[in-house]
């Protein structure tokens, strides 16, 4: 979608009129690359032996799949993201020593979601591109489209959102401004890849309702609007199969219904049983499990390589659905670069790290502020900035995301690059991210983290330092101001991946209580300074019931990639007026999630998401229980005021319009947050879901009619039992606000 924007008249300074249009050149792709014709594949196939097509659907090294040098077909060449091109690991499994391969380091997923902005979900799927191609990759991870079902899940950082629709939005324009480049996206993990804990054994127990409301929309989105080239399956069960061969999953949805004719990859070593591989929907096996030695790996030993052969040779299964898989692996070396040149990409060039800077700026969300921000300069003499994430780097860590950065400025940073000699800057770690190793079990990694004993070991490093609270709590007393920059960490130095760590890869938290003493450290800050900013990094929440209250402002920032200080510090002193909307809801505790109250998280062997299509919003809305901050919710320096909603029906088509005006005295930004709610439902309903939105940026005194058109598609629900979308005739309403729990305005529709 590409938006126009219409100048129409004055109303109090100008008024902009938003409407959507559909580009067909971003919709293909907009690669230019002409779609290959089903014969050149077919004639293709036709002079490959089997060992070679089979070549073609297995990994060759760690991160390629084999190709056919007779006929001068590459390999594929993959690489992590989904927020960074990630570092060189040439065809071995360690990273290469001194390889050239520093990368724009993006601000996480969720940062990107906390944007509701979709211009720069295409930007930030162009940068990557642009890196991915220049580096000589094919296809990048990414993006990571997970439900974010519990506050607790260690990829959640990786994610975009609690909500379906703003998830399936902010991955399409990902996949668009990435594949725009020749670069396939490869949207993870399809799907309810919701938990780390057990993540190769796990069986999520869903219903085909919450499947087709929740945990498939997006998918179906980043397909269908995004036109993905491939996607990744997830490592875990659904229902009782794998989902990277999943009868229902791949067969029946993906490559039926919604006709993907593009890569189904495998999770690393995610492939479990080579005749459901053939027979559902694997197209490329990637991955470890079958290396008994990573020095010296033996790739026909995979599912998809000799036991595959023996099965086809025998007659067992039919050599079409080899064919099948090929055809899929060539159209997407047709799409791709690897065929063709389409250019030589760009890499760490200034346009890119300006996006990161947009993205953070725009993603970095503002809770709380009880009139402290924005911080003065000229009133500030000396500014306390404590805590150990003020002074952390955390590109290199979290899992397979990590990117080796071309920079990364730091919030410390940032704050004394903003604030120049004018600000005496001091500085104090507050705490440390604390672990005894002994207490750690396990020889770490993957595998020795995916046990629940070793979620155990994260719980043990909590201590606080109360030499470095005395001394932080010091250097507050006499401060002017205070920063406090804290909240999780990837991981600790010297650990293996899945050991003491937190937002990361293969480890979900415990619990969402603050970390290494920074409770009371916080509180101890506020109490010897009354004007003292929390600034949080992180995936997820924390419990906020015990320094909230008595905290004057308070700014989430996720990981906001390599501008994240420089964006933090701008947002604190007011040069840049935050916009941004929380992606998920904010409860205290993860014990008042859905997820936990009603379903189970992480489960043992099964776990049942009983709480069904109420995850997020729609549960707590539903329930009217108490969070700290709703779904959709960011504080800004201006005020805005939100008049005139009009809803009117078209055939199948509803057109909302609502006018919003920036009524205070400085340029900012609004979402515009469209929720719909069915009054009278013959079955259980939430009492609303996002279904459209947009973004405005007005200067003060400015307003701007938003048009949004909702189609049949957002008044339907999956109906339970007989298990397809259903149009229920009805009142609806419109529900016009900006957070779930702020709506502004309510206008009926009747279907
Ligand atoms: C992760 C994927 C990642 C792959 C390759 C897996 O362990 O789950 O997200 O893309 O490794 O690094």
């Amino acid at each position: 979608m590409k938006y126009t924007l219409f100048i129409l008249g004055i109303i109090t300074g100008s008024m902009l009129i938003i409407s959507c249009s559909s580009d067909p050149e971003q919709a293909t792709g907009g690669t230019g690359s002409a779609e290959v014709s089903e014969a050149k594949l077919d004639s293709l196939i036709n002079l490959m032996t089997l060992d070679e097509k089979l070549d073609l659907i297995h990994a060759s090294s760690s991160f390629t799949s084999g190709g056919v040098p007779r006929l001068d077909i590459p390999e594929l060449v993959f690489s992590d993201g989904p927020h960074g091109v990630r570092h060189e690991h040439g065809r071995g499994w360690y990273a290469l020593e001194d390889a050239d391969d520093e990368a724009t380091y993006l601000p996480v997923g969720i940062c990107l979601a906390s944007t509701w902005n979709k211009d720069l979900g295409y930007d930030y799927g162009e940068v990557l591109g642009n890196e991915a191609k220049e580096r000589g990759k094919n296809v990048l991870l990414g993006p990571g489209i997970n439900i974010i079902r519990s506050p607790l899940n260690g990829r959640n950082f990786e994610y975009l959102s609690e909500d379906p629709f703003l998830t399936g939005v902010m991955g399409v324009g990902y996949v668009k401004g990435l594949q725009a480049q020749g670069v396939a996206a490869c949207p993870k993990h399809y799907t309810a890849n919701n938990q780390e804990t057990d993540r190769h054994n796990i069986d999520a127990l869903i219903s085909k309702r919450a499947l087709h409301e929740i945990y498939l929309p997006a998918f179906k989105a980043v397909v269908q609007d995004g036109g993905a080239w491939s996607i990744m399956g997830a490592y875990n069960k659904v229902n009782g199969q794998y989902t990277t061969h999943h009868e229902y999953l791949n067969s029946t949805v993906l490559k039926g219904d919604w006709e993907f004719d593009g890569v189904v990859v495998s999770d690393w070593a995610s492939v479990k049983n080579t005749r459901e591989a053939l027979l559902y929907g694997t197209d490329i096996e990637m991955g470890t499990e079958l290396l008994r030695d990573f020095n010296n790996p033996v790739y026909e030993e995979f599912y998809l390589a000799n036991p595959a052969k023996e099965m086809i040779e025998n007659g067992d299964v039919d050599e079409s659905f080899v064919d099948d898989k090929v055809k899929r692996v060539l159209r997407l070396m047709y799409r791709t670069t690897a065929l063709t040149d389409h250019g030589p990409g760009k890499r760490n060039v200034t346009e890119h790290q300006q996006k990161a800077l947009e993205v953070a700026r725009e993603g970095i969300v503002l809770l709380k502020n009880d009139g402290l921000l924005p911080l003065e300069k000229s009133e500030i003499k000396t500014l306390a900035v404590i805590g150990h994430n003020a002074n952390r780097l955390f590109a290199g860590r979290g899992g397979s995301s990590q990117v080796n950065a071309f920079y990364e400025i730091t919030p410390l940073e940032g704050i004394r690059n903003l604030v120049g000699d004018d600000v005496e800057v001091v500085f104090a770690e507050g705490y440390e991210p604390y672990y005894d190793e002994s207490l750690f079990r396990g020889e770490g990694g993957d595998a020795a983290s995916q046990s629940r004993e070793n979620r155990e070991d994260v719980e043990l490093a909590r201590t606080a330092n109360e030499d470095l609270i005395q001394e932080a709590v010091a250097l507050a007393e006499e401060a002017d101001a205070v920063i406090f920059v804290g909240g999780w960490i990837h991981g600790h130095e010297g650990m293996p991946w899945g050991q003491g760590t937190y937002d990361a890869e293969a480890r979900d938290k415990l619990n969402l209580k603050l970390i290494f003493g920074q409770e009371e450290l916080i509180r101890q800050i506020n109490s010897v300074n009354d004007r003292t900013a929390v600034v949080l990094m992180g995936g997820s929440n924390v419990e906020m019931e015990n320094w909230l209250p008595d905290t004057p402002a308070y700014l989430h920032a996720w990981y906001p990639g390599m501008e994240g200080g420089t964006a933090i510090a701008e947002i604190l002193f007011g040069e840049v007026n935050p916009s941004g909307k929380l992606p998920m809801t904010f409860a205290n505790s993860h014990e008042d999630y859905p997820s936990h109250s009603i379903g189970e998280f992480p489960g043992d062997g099964t776990v049942d998401y009983a709480e069904d299509i109420y995850v997020g919003y729609r549960y707590f809305d539903t329930q009217n229980k108490d969070v700290f901050f709703p779904f959709g919710f960011g504080l800004t320096y201006t005020t805005f005021e939100f008049s005139d909603l009009q809803v009117s029906k078209q055939d199948d088509k509803v057109m909302v319009e609502a006018t919003v005006t920036n009524t205070g005295d400085r340029e900012g930004a609004e979402v515009v947050q469209i929720y719909v709610h069915h009054k009278d439902p013959s079955v259980d309903r939430p009492i609303r879901e996002l279904k459209g939105f947009e973004k405005v940026d007005l200067e003060p005194g400015a307003s701007a009619t938003v048009n949004i058109e909702l189609d049949e598609s957002a008044f339907m629900y999956y109906h339970p039992e007989d298990l397809k979308w259903v149009l229920e005739s009805g009142s609806y309403e419109i529900q016009v606000g900006n957070s779930s729990r702020d709506i502004k305005m309510r206008e009926e529709v009747i279907w």
